[in-house]
């Protein structure tokens, strides 16, 4: 049927240390879903020493945003790797302008977005994780010293190699980080909470006067709470088998 066809096309959307990028490698880890990180892409090249990366390095420590013609052009090649299969964005798009970008890119495919899942964390709790994060930085898998430790300490569970912390993991620094969120980041939020809403299933009473950005039906937007470890992940597993009901689980894990 057209629901088992159906294709994840998602944007994992929240602060910063919202989850984001924890959830979204235990979702691609349990499902065949490819998914796609600009920060882990930006770390990858200021690691390398790329053009990118050296102009990305100061701005991204100072807790700022990288311009959007740095990130798109880091971000399109990559999304053409993406076509005809599921997938998760995480980190993209983050201002007005790489969401527009973005729709443009998928409407003249005509693979629209089908979900878009918004983390939502208290400031409080967010601020207590970042001191204990760790990071692999070629996979970007991230640890946590009190929610998800390594086994061993100071390594990544995979390969082996050592973990680092991000030099924008600071009090001062994440402060920054939160408040680029308020201003440049939560307003496209409002911007698919009005694409969702404008589904065929009734009148757009939050935006009676707005006009919708054309997308055909289908988007779904579900904000997801929890403060403690283990409240998002069970809601955010079910919420993808009920809205793609023909994702299948990867049959052989990796080890
Ligand atoms: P990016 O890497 O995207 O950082 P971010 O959005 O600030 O998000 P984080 O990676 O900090 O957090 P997360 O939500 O993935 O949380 P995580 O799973 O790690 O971007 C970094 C920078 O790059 C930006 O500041 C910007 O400069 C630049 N950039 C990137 N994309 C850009 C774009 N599109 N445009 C412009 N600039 C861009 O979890 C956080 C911690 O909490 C971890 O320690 C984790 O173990 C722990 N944790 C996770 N879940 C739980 C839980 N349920 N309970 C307890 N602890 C948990």
């Amino acid at each position: 049927s057209d629901a088992d066809e159906r294709k994840v096309r998602m944007l994992m959307f929240g602060k910063p240390g919202a989850g984001k990028g924890t959830l979204t490698s235990r979702l691609a880890q349990k499902y065949d879903i490819l998914t796609l990180s600009t920060g882990d892409l930006l770390r990858q090249h200021i690691n390398e020493r790329t053009e990118v990366g050296k102009e990305a390095e100061a701005i991204i420590a100072r807790g700022e945003l990288v311009p959007d013609e740095v990130v798109i052009k880091v971000v399109t090649s990559k999304l053409e790797g993406l076509q005809n299969k599921h997938w998760i964005l995480d980190g993209f798009p983050r201002t007005q302008r790489q969401g527009e970008l973005l729709d443009a890119h998928l409407q003249k495919r005509n693979t629209p977005l089908t979900l878009i899942v918004n983390l939502d964390v208290a400031d409080e709790v967010i601020l207590g994780r970042i001191s204990d994060r760790w990071v692999h930085l070629p996979s970007g898998r991230v640890y946590n010293m009190s929610y998800n430790r390594p086994r061993v300490e100071g390594f990544d569970d995979q390969t082996g190699e050592p973990l680092t912390k991000r030099p924008d993991d600071n009090p001062e620094t994440f402060a920054r980080r939160l408040q680029k969120f308020y201003s440049a980041t939560s307003p496209l939020l409002d911007y698919y909470a009005t694409a969702a809403s404008s589904e065929p299933t009734g009148p757009n009473h939050q935006h009676p006067h707005q006009v919708a950005f054309h997308r055909p039906s289908g988007l779904r937007l579900k904000t997801l709470s929890g403060a403690t470890s283990d409240e998002i992940w069970p809601q955010l597993d079910q919420l993808l088998q009920n809205t793609f009901p023909g994702l299948r689980e990867r049959a052989g894990m990796k080890v």
